[in-house]
């Protein structure tokens, strides 16, 4: 037996028990007549004690273990004379009478502690030892207890969780494909699905009625902090649903997590239309943990002699509460921010409503105080607040105030990471226009269904028609979304002529699926989740890597395995491939 408890588990109550533990070395520290060695599993850590006067070989043997040495200790429990109040184990300690070494270490690369010194790179060469820290492991077991809790709630739910092929044909999802090429078809390849849309939907024609899958999606796109080639989804779709079932249902899920995880009681959801997060948040993920809306003041200055205004589509800003009082510095921070490049803003105008009544304004040579007056009763602004203004292009202009109020927030202190803030976008446009091919491309994906209402919109306006289409968004996150779909191929034969497929290309790509919808497709509808950046959003991180127990670093390559690499010319021509020169 290699061991009766585990390094997290003794407390006083054992004291005088002999007992038997294993674990890695996490430190030594050698005193003279005392050797002190801290024993680590993923459970906690115990002090072990070497007595040089009692045990004078055993103490010279437990002298030599050097960090992350596996060992086994045997011995009694006692009490601490210097208690760590740190730790669970902290009072007491292990007097050891057998020490053996499992395994010796080499010296680790980084110390295996909370505060590393070991860089990213290095800490995702040797992950197997990064995931040996207590910080990064508990985020792998947060998002354990999570995939257990969906499944949990699911289960109860009458969802079968069902597994979808990972060769697949290439979905329309909007990012590239990852492609596999296949040995047995010479010339022919499979792909890794984006996401396991018309598997999903076959399953409802199939009478599953309610399907779920926690999945690994792959997407061949550039990567950012919320972003990985293969991430996972909790993948779900219901049968003889409309759009009010799916929410609700998941709007339970959601605030199942949020009890169970984290111990938050979550109010009803509020549901804000695309067009609405658009307009007053620039944003069609909208942090609503503060408030900060855009007011539009496009009118308000319109012909005011100030060219840069009346040059603009539109002219809006924020307010920002108690902030009149930022200095000259502060304000020229705010201004090279949203001129960054990534931003793209031209100039930033500012008008100060100080306490003491007076208004302050960077364009007070062409707004007279009446007229700044009238600015900052259509902000509803008080005195000490600071209204902050961006003009242009007014998409641009939306975009730009949106990371400025993004950026206000968080100076202000309002983006507090332990405090959840909900919704449900609605609403989202069936179809968006591609100003470079001059096309439409389905904003959510080709399955999508238009709102009813909008039907007769298809024909002569198909930008402005709605789709049954919905996102779940925290604090700024976009943590899933989903839709009702078409389950009418001729609907579906619609939307595909309006995204530009001739019939043959329709027939090709989705031929299976309106084939299928010609055997009794029932009404339905789904919702993916992105599991990692819900995980991450638990956890308190910005970046979803982290939750990820073997994460690809920003390159897209696994340093630790080496990954993508090259293949051996056997392998190449076994899949009759032959690569193109390297470009220089
Ligand atoms: P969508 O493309 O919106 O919908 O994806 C669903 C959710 O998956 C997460 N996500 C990602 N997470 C990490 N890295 C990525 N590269 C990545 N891409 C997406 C997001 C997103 O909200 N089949 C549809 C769902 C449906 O209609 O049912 C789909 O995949 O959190």
């Amino acid at each position: 037996m290699y061991r009766d408890y585990t390094c997290g588990e003794l407390r006083t109550e054992h004291i005088g028990q002999t007992v038997t533990l294993s674990g890695w070395v996490q430190k030594n520290r050698n005193l003279g007549g005392m050797t002190f060695v801290d024993i680590r599993d993923r459970y906690g850590i115990t002090q072990l004690v070497f007595n040089m006067e009692t045990h004078k070989e055993l103490c010279e043997q437990a002298r030599k273990l050097g960090r992350e040495f596996v060992i086994q200790a045997i011995g009694t429990v006692a009490e601490r004379s210097n208690k760590n109040t740190q730790i669970p184990t902290g009072e007491i300690e292990i007097l050891v009478e057998t020490l053996n070494v499992l395994n010796e270490s080499e010296l680790p690369p980084f110390t295996i502690e909370d505060n590393t010194d070991g860089g990213d790179e290095l800490r995702m060469q040797y992950r197997y030892l990064d995931l040996r820290r207590n910080v990064v492991r508990k985020n792998l077991v947060l998002r354990h207890q999570m995939a257990f809790e969906v499944r949990n709630y699911l289960n109860n739910q009458k969802f079968i969780e069902t597994e979808t092929p990972v060769l697949i044909k290439s979905t329309p999802e909007g990012a590239r494909d990852f492609i596999v090429p296949s040995r047995m078809n010479e010339g022919e390849f499979y792909a890794l699905p984006q996401s396991p849309q018309v598997f999903k939907q076959l399953l409802m024609v199939a009478g599953f009625d309610r399907y779920f899958q926690i999945v690994k999606c792959f997407r061949d796109e550039d990567l950012r902090a919320d972003r990985q080639p293969e991430f996972t989804q909790i993948d779900c779709e219901m049968a003889f649903v409309e759009q009010e079932d799916i929410l609700s249902t998941f709007e339970g899920m959601t605030k199942h997590l949020f009890k169970t995880i984290r111990g938050v009681e979550l109010n009803d959801f509020p549901r804000m239309p695309y067009a609405e997060a658009m307009e007053f948040y620039g944003s069609d993920k909208p942090d609503i943990r503060f408030d900060m809306k855009f007011h539009d003041m496009t009118e308000l200055v319109k012909n005011s002699g100030f060219v840069v205004f009346d040059s603009a589509e539109y002219v809006g800003g924020i307010c920002a509460e108690g902030c009149a009082g930022y200095t000259r510095k502060e304000l020229d921070g705010l201004t090279d921010f949203v001129k960054k490049p990534q931003i793209g803003a031209k100039g930033l105008i500012y008008l100060k409503c100080n306490e003491d009544g007076t208004l302050k304004s960077s364009v007070d040579k062409f707004f007279d105080s009446e007229k700044l007056e009238g600015w900052k009763a259509h902000f509803n602004a008080k005195p000490g607040d600071l209204i902050l203004v961006i003009s242009g292009d007014k998409s641009k202009a939306l975009k730009q105030l949106c990371e400025l109020r993004l950026e206000m927030g968080k100076r202000m202190g309002l983006r507090d990471k332990n405090k959840f803030a909900p919704l449900w976008v609605v609403d989202f446009p069936l179809l968006e226009w591609d100003e470079e091919s001059e096309r439409y491309f389905a904003m959510h994906h080709p399955f999508t269904s238009p709102k009813k209402e909008d039907f007769d919109l298809l024909e002569t306006d198909p930008g402005k028609v709605r789709a049954n289409a919905y996102d779940l968004v925290i604090n700024g996150v976009e943590i899933g979304g989903g839709s009702i779909r078409i389950h009418n191929d001729e609907l579906q034969q619609k939307m595909f002529d309006l995204l530009g497929f001739t019939k043959e290309e329709a027939e090709e790509q989705f031929g299976f699926l309106m084939n299928a919808f010609k055997y009794g497709a029932p009404p339905h509808g789904g919702v993916a989740f992105g599991f990692d950046r819900w995980v991450s959003l638990f956890a308190g991180l910005d970046s979803i890597r982290d939750v990820i127990a073997f994460p690809k670093n920003n390159a897209g390559r696994d340093v630790m395995i080496d990954s993508p690499s090259p293949i051996a010319k056997e392998q190449l021509d076994e899949l009759n491939l032959i690569l193109a020169e390297k470009k220089k």
